[in-house]
């Protein structure tokens, strides 16, 4: 046992509750297992510590009534069951039966796990769909399908992926997967035994090009089609392709897929300079990758500073700051005019000389099935507040769903996994008649170096933004306000900052 270990309790040897106040948590272990025992009223409860997502340290999170929520990515559990109610994690965590005895609490046998609900006891009372397809394997796509099996829907239920992947881990492939730290197989968010197990039929290589909503089918490119009773769209975001003058398909990127992830690891491989168009966050995440892996990297934008229009100046300096202090070069106020061989002409007249050009401009999303079945479309398939659209039985999720948040008070659509997924287990509970409503706050996170932000709430509009911390030592939270009322919070190094401000916007104080 290390030394830190020996300072942890054994909670089997009992814990006075007195020292555990409502909502607080402690850190101790079991069988040589770490346990975090958290209070929440009279209530205690015995679960594991580390995240079932990235191994977040548990015990640096929040409780929030029966939940506990993860410090990285904001994952949800239940205290209660160990169930992962909230995405980015699907998985549960472990959980122990405790029991109080006069002033002490004792941590007793670890629990069997939840197991599947069964869905005629908790359905709704309606008629549960005889099938379900699911456009898109991506984030909500999969978190869809996950979710639909967890409520314990055991109907035919197909996932069509234009994608030659089985789902995996889309926000990694600029970071530590283009590093180089992360091997393939550690891509996948499931592995090949999850869709047979779960009887979920993926189809993956195929693009769906008809949705016939009187036909309720959708059909492949290649001819073949699919009834359905319920129909979830998650299709996504397309890179918006650049046509510049000159470019050739071998030397210009984008970034979406597993694919176009490979493409640039191997051109990394053997080259020396990277010229990045675009300082997005994926722009951004990948020069901070490039530049890790040793390539020198210009950054080529329009903006007047990196993120400025996300997340306002002042963080977009400390932003460009962080890459230039990292040897990042910026060109801003410009874009590239043609590409020659290895020469990149900006619109200044500028030279760069690049052996690759990583294009990370925007994305938009992916409607076209929508649009040309009669959906109502508007910058994004609108969908109502249980992520139905205008036609009943069809449900949207993700990069392509613009839902009224009920938060900002306005119709918004986002592209962030958290969101993705978390829209991806509503629709799959309204698939099965709940009527639950998508209210969760907007959350992303992005990585450069070893600088984390993460940002909960919505601002496309501010009238002030307060810091509270120092920017500088990056360290701290960045409120965005609109009328004194706060919109959203980004935080860097304060991860309970940002779980706390996620909570009190839940619940209509913040
Ligand atoms: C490189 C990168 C890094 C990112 N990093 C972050 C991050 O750090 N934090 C964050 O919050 N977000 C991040 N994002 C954004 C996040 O990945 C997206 O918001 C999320 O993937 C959206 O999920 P989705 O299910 O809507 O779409 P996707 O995950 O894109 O899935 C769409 C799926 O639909 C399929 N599809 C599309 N059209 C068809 C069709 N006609 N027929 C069949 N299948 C179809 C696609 O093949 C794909 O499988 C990142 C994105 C990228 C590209
Ligand atoms: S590590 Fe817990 S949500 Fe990512």
């Amino acid at each position: 046992m290390t030394s830190e270990e020996e300072k942890k309790p054994n909670f089997v040897a009992g814990f006075l509750a007195r020292d555990l106040a409502d909502g607080a948590m402690a850190l101790g272990h079991v069988d040589g297992e770490d346990v975090v025992l958290a209070r929440s009223g009279d209530e205690f409860f015995a679960v594991g510590a580390n995240c079932t997502h990235y191994h977040g340290t548990l015990s640096q999170g929040l409780v929030v009534g029966e939940t506990l929520r993860c410090p990285l990515h904001h994952a949800c559990f239940s205290l209660r069951t160990g169930e992962a109610l909230r995405a980015p994690t699907f998985d549960p965590i472990p959980r122990w039966r405790v029991e109080r005895v006069e002033d002490k609490v004792f941590v007793r046998e670890k629990l069997a796990g939840a197991g599947r609900k069964s869905l005629t006891a908790s359905a709704a009372g309606q008629r549960v769909p005889s099938s379900v397809v699911i456009v898109g394997g991506g984030a909500a796509g999969l978190a869809a399908a996950d979710m639909l099996r967890r409520e314990g829907y055991d109907g035919p239920l197909t996932m069509i992926s234009a994608d030659d992947w089985p789902p995996y881990d889309r926000p990694n492939l600029s970071k530590d997967y283009l590093e180089g730290k992360a091997p393939d197989e550690w891509m996948q968010l499931r592995l090949p035994d999850f869709y047979r197990e779960q009887n979920i039929d993926l189809v993956l290589n195929s693009r769906v090009s008809v949705l016939d909503i009187q036909r309720k089918s959708v059909q492949l490119e290649g001819g073949q089609t699919y009834g359905y009773e319920a129909l979830l769209l998650a299709t996504g975001a397309e890179p918006v392709r650049l046509q510049i003058e000159g470019a050739n398909d071998a030397q210009v990127h984008y970034l979406r897929t597993f694919a176009d992830a490979r493409a640039i690891v191997a051109k990394a491989a053997s080259a020396m300079r990277a010229v990045i168009v675009g300082a997005s966050f994926i722009g951004l995440e990948v020069a901070a990758s490039l530049r890790t892996l040793g390539l020198a990297v210009d950054v080529v934008a329009r903006d007047k500073q990196p993120l400025e229009r996300v997340m306002g100046k002042d963080v977009g300096l400390m932003i460009r700051g962080l890459h230039e202090a990292h040897g990042v070069v910026f060109h801003l106020g410009e874009t590239v005019r043609k590409i020659e061989g290895p020469t990149v002409t900006l619109t200044s007249g500028a030279t760069l000389e690049a052996d690759f050009v990583v294009l990370g401009v925007a994305v938009r999303p992916a409607v076209t099935l929508a649009e040309q079945a009669g959906l109502a479309v508007d910058r994004g398939v609108v969908v109502n507040e249980y992520l139905e659209t205008s036609v009943l039985g069809v449900f949207a999720a993700g990069d392509i769903a613009r839902w009224p948040d009920p938060h900002s008070g306005e119709k918004i659509r986002v592209e962030h996994w958290v969101v993705a997924e978390r829209q991806g287990q509503v629709a799959a509970k309204n698939i099965l008649g709940y009527r639950e409503r998508f209210d969760a706050i907007p959350f992303f996170w992005s990585q450069h170096y070893d600088l984390a932000i993460n940002y909960v709430g919505h601002a496309e509009r501010w009238d002030s933004v307060e810091i509270d911390g120092d920017l500088k030592a990056r360290n701290c939270a960045v409120s965005y306000k609109r009328g004194g009322r706060t919109l959203a919070v980004a935080t860097i190094s304060r991860d309970l900052r940002s779980l706390e401000a996620e909570s009190l916007m839940e619940s209509g104080k913040l």
